[in-house]
């Protein structure tokens, strides 16, 4: 599966993998069981007893030296801090921050508008969940290049070579919780308006509230958990439209249409591989997998699962519902989710409103990698130079 033939496309082989081997074994990483089918993935899910989310990738560590809250704790512990959390991922204060974000995205395209040309990737979609994930925390945007440098090492490490991924990633979480630890410090003495000082005096009916470290930890993880989830979904979904413009007009003629288009783009498309540790002997397909297995979640291949969805293996923009997999499912479902589908939107609204006939130019290719986020690389974008 490390391949990289199947970067370009990988769907056929996902959905050899769902039809013939539902339950694989890949041996890289110290071997771990893969699971593709829609029902299988879900069952995983639901069942957090059985399938721990400690560790949470493979290979398990991202840089951190304590499970990352709340992703890697399990219930019924876990419970605590989604009721703390919740609030402060919702609507009510997420909505708000539409205003500053499309201020963010207008000065992102600003910078490329008049050219009439973009590479998609580096000039939109790498940059701008960054400084949403600022904005989110009330921080200053200055640093935005420094903590795009920490979560790229962190994320992708360093291709093709396991060792020194780790070392890189231990140097660029150690350098992340530093600067993390210099915030919660100064915000411990003194609160300010930022999420920070949010999380230190959140409490739910009179629980306990979150100590220091745990907030350092939640912290590090939304930066992990928001960055290249949100560019993989913008750059997948720009890819797909540049290559079908008949569809995209769809999108230009109502924007009203913008977040359907959106979950099915998603579901064309999950790009995030979730792990998890097997905790007590289970049985699926046959075969028992036992205490302490690993068992990969190829999220990617249950959106083209056809028993769950009609016509799963063609893109209907304004399919609904459409109950795919790409934030997760159950206790662990992306807490996110808000702010990812507003950051969707408000690029997608943008780019259909002030660049509506991009495209691929003759010539260039999309490049796109697989690894534990699916995404694109290289996304070269001619259109109609516009000024406003
Ligand atoms: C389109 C973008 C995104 C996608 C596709 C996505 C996907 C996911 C998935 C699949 C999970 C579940 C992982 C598992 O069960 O192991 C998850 C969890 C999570 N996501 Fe997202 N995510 C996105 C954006 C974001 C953003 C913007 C944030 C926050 C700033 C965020 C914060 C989190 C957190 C904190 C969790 C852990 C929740 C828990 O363990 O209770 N995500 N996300």
């Amino acid at each position: 599966m490390d391949d990289p033939k199947h970067a370009q496309d990988p769907y056929p082989l996902y959905g050899k993998f769902r039809q013939e081997c539902p339950l694989g074994w890949a041996e890289g990483h110290g071997g771990y069981w893969v699971l593709s089918r829609y029902d299988d993935i879900r069952f995983v899910y639901d069942n957090p007893e059985i399938f721990s989310s400690h560790p949470n990738g493979i290979p398990a560590n991202l840089g951190q030296d304590r499970p990352m809250i709340p992703l890697e704790i399990d219930p019924p512990d876990h419970a605590y801090y989604r009721r703390i959390l919740a609030p402060l991922f919702g609507p009510g204060r997420i909505n708000p921050l539409e205003d500053q974000l499309r201020a963010l995205v207008t000065e992102l395209i600003d910078d490329f508008i008049e050219k009439g040309s973009c590479e998609f990737v580096a000039e939109l979609a790498n940059p701008f969940p960054t400084r949403a994930f600022l904005s989110l925390m009330g921080w200053p945007l200055e640093d935005a290049p420094m903590f795009l440098q920490w979560a790229d090492d962190i994320i992708r490490g360093v291709p093709g070579d396991p060792e020194a991924s780790m070392a890189r990633r231990a140097e660029s979480g150690l350098a992340l919780y530093t600067y993390f630890a210099e915030i919660v410090d100064t915000r411990t003495e003194q609160r300010g308006d930022d999420l920070v000082s949010a999380l230190l005096d959140a409490s739910f009916a009179g629980e306990r509230k979150l100590s220091q470290f745990e907030v350092l930890d939640i912290v590090f993880l939304l930066l992990i958990a928001g960055l290249d989830t949100t560019k993989s979904v913008l750059s997948n979904g720009i890819a797909w439209l540049a290559e079908h413009p008949e569809e995209r007009q769809k999108l230009i003629d109502d924007p009203s249409t913008i977040p359907l288009a959106i979950e099915e783009l998603m579901r064309w498309e999950s790009p995030i591989i979730p792990g998890r540790r097997v905790t007590r002997e289970v049985e699926m397909h046959g075969t028992t997998l036992r205490e302490g297995d690993r068992v990969m979640l190829l999220t990617g291949a249950t959106g083209r699962d056809s028993t769950q969805f009609e016509n799963a293996d063609t893109v209907i923009l304004d399919r609904h519902p459409n109950h795919h997999l790409a934030f997760g499912a159950g206790a662990h479902r992306c807490l996110g989710s808000h702010l990812a589908r507003l950051e969707l939107r408000i690029v997608f609204e943008e780019i259909h409103r002030r660049m509506p006939d991009y495209r691929v130019p003759d010539g260039e290719q999309i490049v796109r990698h697989l690894g534990g986020v699916r995404g694109v690389d290289h996304l070269p974008l001619v259109f109609t130079p516009g000024t406003t």
